[in-house]
This record gives structure tokens, C-alpha cells and sequence, in this order.
């Protein structure tokens, strides 16, 4: 393990690197535990660089075998190995060199799963973002690129299979069972880019040909017999392909293209140039073993790596500070994608609600950081919900700013500007810039001050004036990267609804702020006159989340049930509801710390049950604005001295007094959608099962009994159904006999199949209330759980730790001390999981005192251990700061 040595990147200490690698020759000769890896790096010293300045490659527990510097064994003295660190004290004076360095690994024993190791018997690497290092010595930086060309030795029965970027060159027999394969990338790459796979595996094989008519051979390769489940991520794959051509103009640029699922996996797959690495569970589906929902995520992220081709590979960082660059500008790509290829208002709805859930309590807690940050201890810790997440939302108003065909002109001028180069955000926006014609720079704080912006809006109406005034004022709240924030520029979509719902007109705007329906707000105030308007209109603001901030508007609540019902913009329909949920459950949870009932409007009631029987609109829609906020949006909302047991009790009433009053309606809705005919993963059909999922929760509460759910558990013909039906079982009724029959059941059906077993996981991991920690616990000693496996400890630990309010903050700190120690144990093999599920710990101040110091004596206990990986230190640290 790579400790800590306190040491802090920053971006303005960036200097272009005095060498550079326009060349690298691999060898590799796999072996479980014995791998010799030979890299032939031709150097080159920069124009004007002094001959005699040292080269210093970056390692990361390595050992050299070999070094010779232009084909002659290095003399001692000439360099200093070290396990992080081969300097060339005195490299040759001509400017180009060439270096050639042996190295020895163990794969089969490399549990961090960053560089080359072994999963399930297959040889994979992981580069991204420092794992080449791993490999062998290089300037492991994304600015330095080069023209990899990849020997493959290995056991012909170990590893039939022998694959790396590019196109293929040449494969033979060699002596002894051994055989290999020749690769040739002919785009230069940074190191983070390069991959192998080996192995013996099963092949989908297609084919596709790009808008100019070049051949692509496609292969996904999977475990031997789950070949079937792969077609549904191929389709995504050409669907991905073309779509790329049509909205961006961008073709595919080699002969192959392949994708490899493995099953263990740090994240959720890797865009390596020609050779996607993915995490099986984003790769299998069929309907048997995934829901709806994986069918939309196995889419989501085959396009997203797909489209990294030109946004992140053809175009890459400058240095890691540019992240985003690479993976917001790849987020916004997939979310357009996906918007068009299902419903674009569902699509929204779904990403705000991600975006809410994950990256506005990073952007409001003690990790939050700019979306392109100045500083870093551990890289890997930045690939957050603000890089990705945020980092779309900020592309997204770029498009909302420029319009969508200035936009494009500014994607071809990027696209065309900085192909084959490793560029930064300044360099990105200076595109746009140059096609609109606009200067940006105000706007471009969203990349550099974190921390979530409020606005509030107050509104005024003069009849005799017929003059609708809208007051706005901003404010970012200070954070850890900034103490001060500067004004931002926000683009806030709206509309000015009328008495028949529609838009209203006006006949003038006081001020250059209004520009095509969206309100540009660049002051701390600002105050917009509507001239001409006849009636008083309902302002309907932040429409589409054009911007994403935290929005008060003093809006009456039947202002704002007229919005739910009516509103011409169906995010902010949605939105609307949602608000006003969200308020009666803050309501709700109050009077239940008072010892009082909580009560609930019947006209809110209504509202939400007239949503979902409206046949107008899509189920998938209906669906979301059944759903009730999550304990953890309204504890954000409630923001200080939380109690989630209070949360818990009132969102359970809430949903229990929807489903008393709807009852009638909503059971004849769960009848009339039960799916008939064959099975299709299809945006419709799942809308459908999607809506009559969330009617099964409600007419459950409402019951009080789990017949219903465990009839739908019993007679369901596919996993959304059954998994669906499980949840309700296990979360309204953990104890009932209905209940473990169900999960007995259920485990013995899938025994075999560690994804969806997965599941079984998190269903009973998510279960709320105080027992679920020793159950977790239980679940841990079960056959199919391992800490070695990422999938095993994110469904077990991971959703216990950030999907389960009432679980995980127990009034007792049982389940703080419970994620601390099974932290620490994860880290001794893989620092970076670890890292990633200490984050749970991110909004431990805003709880109530009790919680708070069973909280604090968690993580104490974790910053206490004497030697901490880099990547947990800098969490627990910066969560305690
Ligand atoms: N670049 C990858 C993506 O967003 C994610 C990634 C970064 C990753 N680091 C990783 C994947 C480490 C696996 C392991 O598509
Ligand atoms: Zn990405």
C-alpha cells in the first residue's frame, strides 16, 4: 500500500514535462505471478531543455529488472531505482534517446486492481488515473503522448485471448504452448489510455460502418456462456456509434473496436482507446437477472465510454486538474443520448434527482471542491459527482447560453482546434468564445468556485400598471476551496404561466437580462419588469434545471399546485410536486419530533394521485412524480440538527396517507398495467412497470399487509418485477414470515450469479431501521460476499453506508463504528474503495449532537491509524477539517 506522504498537487505548479515518449514498445510475458514487462521508450528532451537535466519517471512499488540506455545495460551510478521513482541522473546527451526497462509483477496477487492484475482468471490492467505507473516506469502524465505498439506473450490455454489498443498487427505460435499477439495504436495516447486484456473468454461479434464507410469490427467479450447477455449492450453500442455521427459529427477512427467485461472492477468501466474495460454489471442484462433500470445504466455507460473516443482520447487533460474536461463534457454527451433515445423529460427529471442526491450534499459538505480543482492529494478522489455530474450541468448552460447551433459550431472548433492534443478547460471555452462571440469569463466560475449557488426570487404583480416585476438575488455560500465567492452568471430557463396554463406574453422587458425565455442572472440583484402583462401570471423558473441551484420562491401553495397540474414544462410540473412533498415531509418530521401526528393536505394528496391516473402523460412520468423525495433530499432540505428516524416516520405517513386516499384508483392502475406479452427493456414498457412498481409500494402501505407484494414476487416474469416486489417485502415488512420466504427463495434461485445476488445485498442492506447493522454484519460471513470484490462490498457496504438514513445513522453509532472498521479492513487491499466508501461520512455535521459525536469518534478512530493510504487520509482529513 501506497502511504501517505502529506504531499499536495497543485494546478498552478503545472510545467509541461522536459522529456517526451513519442514512442513505447510493451512486451509482455504474463504469468499469474511472475510477469516480466519490457518497455523500449524512445525519448526525446525538449527543444531548449539543458542536456544534463535529470529524467525522472514516475513507479508505484515496483522493481527493476533491467535498464539499458540506448541499447547498452546501464552502468551504476548512471540512474537511482526506487519503487516510486527511476531517475536518469545522467541521461544522454542527444536530444533523442532511447531507454529500455525491465520489470517484474505478480498480477494474481495485485487486489488494488489499478495496473495489471488478475480477475477471475483474466488478465486486465486498469491505467486510469496513475495505474500505468504500476506497469512499468514512465512519465505517467497526460500530457505525454505516444504511439504504443503491444507484444502479448502468454499460455496459449491460459489466454487464448490476447488483446490491447488499436488495431491488431500480427499473432503466431511460440515454443512451448506459449503464443502471442502484435497491437498498434497509430493515436498518440497518454499512459492512462493503455489496456490489455488475456484470457479466455467469450466473444458477441458485429460489425458497423461509419457515415464515410469504414468497416468496424465489434467484439464484446464476457465470460464463456453469459454470451447471450451481451447483446443488449452491443445494440447500445451501435445505437451510441450512430448517434455520435449524427449529433456531433463524430466517426469512429479504428478498424476494431472491443469491449471487455470483467468482474472486478474499481468503477464502472474504462473508455481505453479501442478497448473499452468494463464492469460486468454494466455489460450483462437479460430480463431474467437485470431490471429496467440496468438495462438504462448498461445504455448509459456503453455510450459514455464510446463517446470518450473524441472527448477525453482523441482530445484529452493537460494535467488531472482538467478532469472534467473530459468527463463532465462525456456526461453532458451520454445524458443528450440517452434524452434521445427514451423521454427527454423523464431523462431530465432523473439526472436532477441524481444530481441532488449526490453532488449537491458533496458541494454543500466539508469535501466540496470547484469542478475543476486548483488542488489534490489523491486523484482518485476526484472523480466525483461534482466533476462528472456538475461538470455536465455546466456544458449543459453553455448549450442553454449559446443556443444549440452555436454550441455545435463551438464542439466542431474544439474538436477541429485541439485534435490529438491534451488540452485545458481555458482551451475548451475559448471555443465558444470564438463562435458566439461572447465573453464567458464570468461564466466561467462555475469551474472554478465550488459550493452550490441560492437564488431567491420574489415576485409582484400591478394590475393597473399590467407590469409583473420578478426580483432575484444571488448568493454562494462559502466552502473549504474558497472562502469568498465572486457573482456568478446563471441562466434561469422560465416562463410566465397564465389561468389556462399556457405561456403567457408580454409586450416589453425592462433590462438586456430576458434573452429567448431565459433570464440571465450576472448581478447580486436584479430586478426584470414585464410590461403588458394582462393578468397575474405564475412564474415558472429554473425550467428544464436550467441552472443548478438551489431556488426560494416565495410561491403560494395553490400557486404552486396550479404548476404541478399545468405548467407547459414538464420538469418544472414535476419540480413543483416535488417541492411541495418536500415541504409537507419537513412539516411532517417536525411535528413528529414534537410528539405530535404528522398532518398532510388532502389537497396535496389529491394532486399527487390525479398525476398518476392522467393518462396524458407518460407512466415513466407518472412514476417519478409518485416517488417520493428520499430521507436523505429532506434531510438536505432540513439542512442542521437532523434527526432520520423523524425523517424516516414521516415520509413512511406521508406515503401511507396517499395510499389511503387513492386506494380504489391506484389498485385498479396496478391491474390494468400488469405486463402481457413478451418482454421488451424498452423505455415505454419500463415506464409502465416503472409506474405500476411504485403503485405496488403505495397499495402495500396502505394495506398494512405484504400479500400483495408477495403475489407479484411469486408471478413476476422478469427481475424489475420481482426485485421490485422483494424491496416492498423486505422494507415495509423485514420481519414477516411473507418476507424471509421471499429472500430465502430468491437466494436459492440465483445462487450462482454473484450480480444478482448483488442485489439480494442491497435489498436487505437498505432495510431501515436499527436491526439492519447486525444484519449487514450476518451478510458479510455469507458465501457469495467477499471484500476482494468491488460489486460485493459497494451492494453490501456501500448502499448500507449512503442508502440507508435509518440504518447507518443508528442513534447509538453502531453503524459508524461498524463503516469504520470494515474501511480500514477494505483498504489493507484496496485503498481506493475504501476512500470511496468513507465518503458516506461527508454529512456528518449536519446531524443532531448525539449522532454527531458517534460520527466524529468514527472518523477520529480512522485518521488515528498510524498507516493510512494516501487516498483514505485525504478523506477522513479533509471530512474532519
Ligand atoms: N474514466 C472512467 C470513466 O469515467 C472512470 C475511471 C476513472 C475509472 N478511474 C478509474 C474506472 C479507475 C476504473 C478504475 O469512464
Ligand atoms: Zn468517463
Amino acid at each position: 500500500m501506497r502511504t501517505d506522504t502529506g504531499q499536495v498537487f497543485r494546478l498552478e505548479d503545472y510545467r509541461p514535462s522536459d522529456y517526451l515518449i513519442p514512442e513505447l514498445d510493451l512486451t509482455f510475458r504474463l504469468d499469474p505471478e511472475r510477469t516480466i514487462v519490457t518497455a523500449r521508450l524512445s525519448i526525446a528532451r525538449r527543444e531548449g531543455v539543458a542536456a544534463d537535466l535529470p529524467l525522472v519517471l514516475d513507479g508505484d512499488g515496483l522493481t527493476l529488472g533491467q535498464l539499458l540506455i540506448d541499447g547498452r545495460p546501464a552502468e551504476d551510478g548512471a540512474y537511482e531505482a526506487t519503487p516510486d521513482r527511476l531517475t536518469i541522473v545522467k541521461p544522454p546527451k542527444a536530444q533523442h534517446f532511447e531507454l529500455t526497462i525491465v520489470t517484474r509483477l505478480a498480477p494474481a496477487n495485485n487486489k488494488a486492481l489499478m495496473g495489471l492484475y488478475v480477475s477471475n482468471g483474466v488478465f486486465c490492467t486498469q491505467c486510469e488515473a496513475e495505474g500505468f505507473r504500476r506497469i512499468t516506469y514512465f512519465l505517467d502524465r497526460p500530457d505525454v503522448l505516444a504511439v504504443y505498439r503491444v507484444r502479448i506473450e502468454a499460455r496459449k490455454k491460459e489466454a487464448p485471448l490476447l488483446l490491447s489498443n488499436g488495431n491488431p498487427v500480427e499473432h503466431g505460435d511460440l515454443d512451448d504452448g506459449w503464443h502471442y499477439a502484435v497491437w498498434h495504436d497509430p493515436f498518440p495516447k497518454p499512459s492512462y489510455l493503455f489496456a490489455l486484456v488475456a484470457g479466455d473468454l467469450g466473444v458477441v461479434r458485429d460489425r458497423f460502418v461509419t457515415a464515410s464507410g469504414r468497416d468496424v469490427a465489434l467484439a464484446i467479450y464476457v465470460e464463456h456462456g453469459k454470451e447471450a447477455l451481451a447483446a443488449y449492450a452491443m445494440d447500445a453500442l451501435k445505437r451510441s456509434m450512430r448517434w455520435d455521427e449524427e449529433r456531433f459529427g463524430r466517426e469512429y477512427d479504428l478498424d476494431v473496436f472491443n469491449i471487455v467485461a470483467v468482474s472486478d472492477f474499481n468503477m464502472g468501466a474504462m473508455e481505453n482507446k479501442g478497448l473499452n474495460v468494463f464492469n460486468d454489471k454494466y455489460v450483462l442484462a437479460d430480463p431474467e437477472t437485470a431490471t429496467d433500470v440496468d438495462f438504462a445504466n448498461i445504455e448509459a455507460i456503453i455510450a459514455h465510454e464510446y463517446f470518450h473516443n473524441w472527448t477525453g482520447n482523441r482530445i484529452t487533460c493537460r494535467d488531472w486538474f482538467q478532469l472534467c474536461l473530459k468527463e463532465g463534457l462525456t456526461v453532458y454527451r451520454d445524458h443528450e443520448f440517452s434524452a434521445d433515445q427514451r423521454s427527454r423529460a423523464v431523462k431530465r427529471i432523473a439526472e436532477v434527482r441524481t444530481l441532488r442526491a449526490h453532488q449537491f450534499p458533496e458541494d454543500q459538505g466539508p469535501l466540496a471542491h470547484p469542478v475543476r480543482p486548483r488542488r489534490y492529494r489523491e486523484i482518485n478522489n476526484f472523480y466525483t459527482a461534482t466533476v462528472y455530474e456538475k461538470g455536465s450541468e455546466v456544458v449543459r448552460m453553455i448549450r442553454t447560453i449559446l443556443g444549440a447551433e452555436a454550441f455545435r459550431a463551438g464542439m466542431d472548433l474544439y474538436f477541429e482546434r485541439h485534435d490529438g492534443q491534451a488540452v485545458t478547460i481555458e482551451d475548451f471555452l475559448a471555443c465558444f468564445e470564438a463562435v458566439s462571440g461572447r465573453d464567458l469569463s464570468q461564466f466561467s466560475l462555475w469551474y472554478h468556485q465550488a459550493g452550490t449557488p441560492n437564488v431567491t426570487a420574489t415576485t409582484r404583480y400591478d394590475p393597473s400598471a399590467r407590469e409583473y416585476t420578478v426580483e432575484l438575488e444571488q448568493s454562494v455560500p462559502p466552502t473549504p476551496s474558497e472562502a469568498r465567492k465572486r457573482l456568478m452568471h446563471i441562466p434561469l430557463a422560465f416562463g410566465l404561466v397564465g389561468p389556462d396554463g399556457q405561456d403567457m406574453a408580454y409586450e416589453s422587458v425592462e433590462g438586456a437580462a430576458v434573452e429567448d425565455s431565459v433570464i440571465h442572472l450576472r448581478k447580486r440583484r436584479q430586478v426584470i419588469r414585464f410590461k403588458g402583462v394582462e393578468v397575474r401570471p405564475i412564474l415558472s423558473l429554473n425550467r428544464g434545471f436550467s441552472a443548478p441551484i438551489t431556488l426560494s420562491q416565495e410561491t403560494s401553495a395553490s400557486d404552486r399546485l396550479f404548476l404541478a397540474r399545468h405548467d407547459s414544462d414538464l420538469f418544472s410540473r414535476w419540480q413543483a410536486l416535488d417541492t411541495l412533498l418536500t415541504k409537507a415531509l419537513i412539516d411532517a418530521s417536525a411535528r413528529i419530533r414534537g410528539s405530535k401526528e404528522p398532518e398532510f393536505e388532502a389537497a396535496l394528496l389529491d394532486c399527487a394521485a390525479e398525476i398518476a391516473a392522467d393518462e396524458r402523460l407518460e407512466p415513466a412520468y407518472r412514476a417519478l412524480a409518485l416517488t417520493l423525495p428520499a430521507e436523505a433530499d429532506i434531510a438536505r432540505e432540513i439542512g442542521s440538527n437532523i434527526d432520520p428516524d423523524a425523517i424516516g416516520a414521516a415520509r413512511a405517513s406521508l406515503r401511507k396517507a396517499i395510499a389511503i386516499r387513492a386506494h380504489e384508483n391506484f389498485a385498479a392502475l396496478h391491474r390494468n398495467l400488469e405486463d402481457k406479452g413478451p418482454f421488451s427493456p424498452d423505455a415505454e414498457s419500463a415506464g409502465r412497470r416503472a409506474l405500476r412498481n411504485v403503485l405496488l409500494d403505495y397499495l402495500a402501505a396502505g394495506s398494512g399487509e405484504p400479500a400483495l407484494a408477495l403475489h407479484q414476487f411469486e408471478n413476476s416474469t422478469n427481475m424489475t418485477e420481482r426485485m421490485a416486489a422483494l424491496t416492498v417485502l423486505a422494507h415495509q415488512f423485514p420481519t414477516s414470515e411473507a418476507t424471509q420466504k421471499a429472500l430465502a427463495a430468491f437466494e436459492e434461485r440465483y445462487r450462482d450469479n454473484a450480480l444478482v445476488l448483488d442485489k439480494w445485498f442491497i435489498v436487505q442492506a437498505t432495510i431501515p431501521g436499527p436491526d439492519t447493522v447486525d444484519l449487514v454484519r450476518r451478510l458479510m460471513e455469507h458465501e457469495a460476499f467477499s471484500l476482494m470484490n468491488p460489486n460485493r462490498v459497494r451492494s453490501l457496504i456501500g448502499s448500507f453506508a449512503s442508502a440507508n438514513q435509518t440504518g447507518f445513522n443508528r442513534v447509538d453509532g453502531e453503524g459508524y463504528r461498524f463503516l469504520a472498521e470494515t474501511v480500514l479492513r477494505v483498504e489493507a487491499h484496496n485503498p481506493q474503495v475504501a476512500a470511496r466508501l468513507a465518503v458516506a461520512f461527508r454529512s456528518w455535521r449536519s446531524l443532531e449532537k448525539g449522532r454527531q459525536e458517534h460520527a466524529r469518534a468514527a472518523l477520529a478512530h480512522m485518521a488515528q491509524q498510524p498507516e493510512l493510504s494516501r487516498d483514505l487520509r485525504d478523506i477522513v482529513e479533509r471530512t474532519l477539517a
